[in-house]
């Protein structure tokens, strides 16, 4: 697969199939994610596959908890929206669309084939951030689908590591988990604000002298 087709059609494909992935691919999945570059090379990072059906179901009780907590507190603003906006404004559609894809997550959090947990270190936890992109791209290029999120990590931290039997954050502390499994639904370029306008020329504020109004690969 094209590098270019991989980095700007990985998007957080949260509903896929039951189907399990098989370990001749997960293999290649990590083997990619640990060539990523870390902060002097440390690689100080871990990873937990998990497919285990009853720690996943446990795993998704938390995860539908914490996203109907976000729900009403940090993600309020934009259920209002979805609620109470113009049903035709592109950002109510597209705000539609994410929380029913997030929705779907929350619900079917144990039906996903393959979870990955992955930890760093404390003070060198960016460093985890580039392996799981690297994990994401590759799955992308073996045609599956995959999500990073966070949010078991903000309320539920202990439960989680209680059911992976995974130590106390101190040592090793986890950062996030990236589902994956096989795609129900089509590949398509991630929509984001242009590079222009997030890009600034020699000083803060100082605009670029090129445009990008349509994604440079199609
Ligand atoms: C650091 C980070 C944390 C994220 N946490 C979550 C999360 O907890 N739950 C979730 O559903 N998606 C999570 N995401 C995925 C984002 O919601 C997603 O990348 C964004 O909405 C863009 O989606 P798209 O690529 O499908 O356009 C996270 C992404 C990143 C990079």
């Amino acid at each position: 697969m094209d590098l270019y087709n991989a980095l700007y059609t990985t998007r957080a494909m949260r509903r896929v199939k039951p189907d399990p992935i098989p370990d001749d691919v997960v293999k290649k999945l990590l083997d990619a994610a640990i060539r990523a570059p870390s902060g002097g090379n440390q690689q100080k990072w871990r990873f937990l596959l998990l497919t285990d059906p009853s720690k996943k179901a446990q795993l998704q009780k938390l995860y539908r908890e914490g996203l109907t907590e976000l729900n009403a507190t940090q993600y309020k603003a934009v259920m209002d929206l979805i609620q109470n906006g113009d049903p035709n404004d592109p950002e109510v559609i597209q705000a539609k669309k994410t929380n029913a894809s997030a929705e779907w997550l929350a619900d079917n959090l144990d039906q996903v084939p393959l979870i990955v947990f992955a930890w760093g270190k404390p003070n060198g936890e960016s460093s985890i951030y580039p392996a799981l992109w690297s994990l994401q791209l590759a799955a992308t290029a073996e045609g599956i689908g995959s999500a990073l999120t966070t949010l078991l990590f903000k309320k539920h931290t202990k439960q989680v590591l209680d059911i992976l039997g995974a130590p106390e954050p101190t040592e090793w502390v986890p950062m996030a988990m990236v589902t994956l499994g096989y795609p129900t639904g089509r590949w398509a370029v991630a929509k984001r604000q242009p590079a222009h306008e997030v890009t600034f020329q020699d000083s803060w504020g100082k605009p670029v002298s090129w445009r990008v109004d349509t994604p440079l690969w199609q």
